[in-house]
């Protein structure tokens, strides 16, 4: 099958492209390189030592004999390249990461903001108007987040994207419908994942552009079987105060004898999945793409629900390191339930890795093997909003 993957280099599409391509199939990325440039803007790095897309593509084939092609624009601006990609490539299916995913980054400044809008939101209308402007009847599987439900769903369990209400009638009678969740985004960044579902039922409806929106958890680990293969394909780990994420901040903060940061009371409760399992559920959704004419498929791709608290705990236990509980930054619940229906990708065949069984090789393999890249001054959470 013909893949195009929108934002390929980054965590989460740099593996998925391998393990597609592992498969046997076409695999085309286009990247603009912005989560490169944010690094340099926020004078950070990946605490693994990730290198150039064209190098990793090249070791690929080294390793595999197997081709990915590559395009470096900006699906958010250049709508008319994009256009013709697909036009000539006739793609299958396009896995759309090409998204700036960071909330605190999203919340640092007005100008981060209107960037985060800007991108997000114009990366997907453009992804969508130009598969209806091509003809191409290409299958669209979206990276979203679990954030669009928001923390306040306590008493319910969360369904995989759509809610069944009941009203009265005008004539007295029970009117039935199944709507959206109700979006309740805690931040620029998840706002645009709100819109995003907008845009995909929309142009579903009009257009009967086939979607599967994956509302994803919180990503944790950092190699696939094949970005492991060699070290020219490791992927990116993110630590900073930004765009590292909670549990693999513990992590690399354990390995370093850093005290963990829990934000407030620690009871924010969270979704979580393994980079391993993302890999997984998407070539789950693009083995399995919906029918012409049915409704955009939404899939919780989460695993584990965990209370921030109880991680920094465990990892503390485990590693022997000190909890430091520090003001919250955000503003957010700092105690909620969640509680999630995540049955869609369990019954298309996926077998979780759980944090039990994965967190003591994730931290010998990469946070301890790499602790020595790490920049502490870059630790701390600074945007607060
Ligand atoms: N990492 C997580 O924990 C997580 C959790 C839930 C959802 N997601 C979603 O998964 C997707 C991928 O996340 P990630 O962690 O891999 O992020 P990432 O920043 O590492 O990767 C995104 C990639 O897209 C590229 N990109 C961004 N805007 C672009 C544009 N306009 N044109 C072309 N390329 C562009 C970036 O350069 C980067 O390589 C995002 O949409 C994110 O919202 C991630």
């Amino acid at each position: 099958m013909a893949i195009m993957i929108l934002g390929g280099d980054g965590f989460c599409g740099w593996p998925t492209t391998l393990h597609l391509s592992r498969q046997g199939h076409d695999l085309i990325i286009v990247d603009n390189f912005s989560r490169r440039d944010i690094d340099n803007e926020l004078e950070i790095s990946s605490l693994t030592p990730i290198k150039s897309l064209g190098e990793r593509i090249r070791a690929w084939r080294d390793l595999t004999g197997k081709e990915i092609r590559s395009w470096h624009f900006d699906v958010a601006k250049n709508y008319d390249q994009l256009l013709t990609l697909i036009c000539d490539e006739k793609p299958h299916c396009i896995v759309h990461f090409a998204e700036q995913r960071a909330a605190p980054y999203s919340m640092k400044s007005s100008r981060h903001k209107r960037y985060t809008v800007s991108n997000n939101i114009n990366a997907t209308n453009n992804l969508l108007a130009a598969i209806v402007e091509s003809g191409i009847d290409a299958h669209v599987v979206h990276l979203g987040t679990m954030g669009v439900y928001g923390y306040d769903a306590a008493g319910l369990k969360i369904p995989e994207g759509y809610l069944p209400v009941r009203m009265a009638g005008l004539d007295g009678s029970v009117v039935e419908r199944e709507v959206l969740f109700p979006a309740d985004p805690g931040s620029i960044y998840h706002l645009t994942k709100t819109q995003d579902q907008l845009l995909f039922a929309f142009y579903n409806k009009n257009d009967n552009i086939r979607v599967t929106d994956l509302h994803q958890g919180i990503v944790w680990g950092t190699q696939t079987r094949e970005t492991a293969l060699d070290n020219r394909l490791i992927n990116r780990f993110d630590y900073d105060g930004d765009y590292g994420t909670v549990l693999n901040r513990f992590l690399m903060q354990a390995a370093i004898g850093y005290p963990l940061t829990v934000h407030g009371k620690g009871g924010q409760t969270r979704a979580f999945i393994n980079i391993q399992d993302t890999v997984r559920c998407i070539e789950l959704a693009v083995n399995n793409p919906p029918q012409k004419g049915e409704r955009v498929r939404i899939f919780n791709q989460m695993t584990e629900v965990f209370r921030v608290i109880d991680l920094a705990r465990m990892i503390a236990e485990m590693m022997d390191v000190p909890i430091a509980q520090i003001p919250n930054m955000r503003k957010e619940r700092e105690e909620n339930a969640l509680v999630v229906e995540n049955a869609g990708l369990l019954t298309l065949g996926l077998n979780p890795i759980t944090l039990e069984k994965g967190l003591l090789e994730e931290i010998a393999s990469v946070a301890r093997k790499f602790a020595h890249n790490c920049d502490r001054t870059k630790i701390p959470c600074v945007s607060r909003w």
